[in-house]
């Protein structure tokens, strides 16, 4: 679409579609800036009597190193973004914890408290400009599990933008597999503007390869892409 506020409109449509189908579905949220309109939205709909609070929250990655309270720490954007405004209960949450003594044995914990939940109903997904999915840099196995993994520079230069100094971004994370989240049952991607036109193209028109973490979308039973004009410009 043209403007990226219709394709939110869509992406709600659906993810409320699946909630008035079971309010207790389990959606896995994507962190960074595309998604955030659609949480927002969300929330409006929310204040209009959408009853959100009975999902099950999980998310796809988590820094290394950081407590939850640090305010750049994907579970402080789950509880603000999504936990409070759409009131749901923490209990009902299986995050990460990057804080965690063992990282590894913190890796293990997520995948298992997934699948406690019965898997993933809803992935959102945002996708890096070098076709990383969650943090699935270029090169990770198609069929990789939740792990600790490290950041490359490039994602670390993108994402000191929420941080005071490049310094500050940590240089680890946990993150879901490609393989862990091909399991979901269905998934949205998002992408807008121009600087993700060409991980897009790659991502729907190349062959399924690990250098593009993304392109393995092509093999998920039920994958949507939601694609501004710049963001689709690439492909076909
Ligand atoms: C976030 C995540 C990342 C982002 C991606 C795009 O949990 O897993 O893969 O989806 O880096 O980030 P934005 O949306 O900030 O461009």
């Amino acid at each position: 679409a043209e403007d990226s506020a219709s394709l939110i409109c869509q992406a709600a449509d659906q993810i409320e579609a699946l909630v008035s189908a079971n309010p207790e579905a389990v959606i896995g949220i994507a962190t960074g800036s595309t998604p955030e309109p659609l949480y927002a939205e969300l929330t409006a709909r929310a204040g209009r009597g959408l009853d959100l609070s009975w999902l099950r929250i999980t998310c796809l990655d988590e820094y290394i190193g950081l407590p939850a309270q640090h305010p750049q720490s994907y579970r402080h954007y789950i509880a603000e973004q999504i936990l409070t405004p759409w009131g749901i209960d923490p209990a009902h949450t299986v995050l990460p914890e990057g804080d965690a003594a063992d990282p590894h044995a913190a890796a293990a914990a997520f995948e298992d408290g997934i699948r406690r939940l019965g898997g993933v109903d809803m992935q959102i997904l945002g996708i890096g400009p070098n076709g990383h999915i969650a943090f699935n840099e270029p090169g990770s196995a198609l069929d990789s599990r939740t792990r600790v993994v490290e950041l490359t520079a490039d994602t670390r230069q993108a994402n000191s933008r929420f941080f005071e100094r490049l310094d500050e971004v940590p240089r680890q994370a946990l993150t879901q597999g490609i393989g862990t989240i091909l399991e979901s049952r269905a998934a949205i991607m998002l992408a807008f503007g121009a600087g993700k036109a060409e991980a897009v193209a790659a991502m729907i028109d190349g062959p399924v390869d690990p250098a593009v973490p993304a392109s393995a979308l092509q093999r998920h039973p039920n994958a949507t892409a939601y694609l501004d004009t710049a963001a689709a410009a690439g492909s076909s």
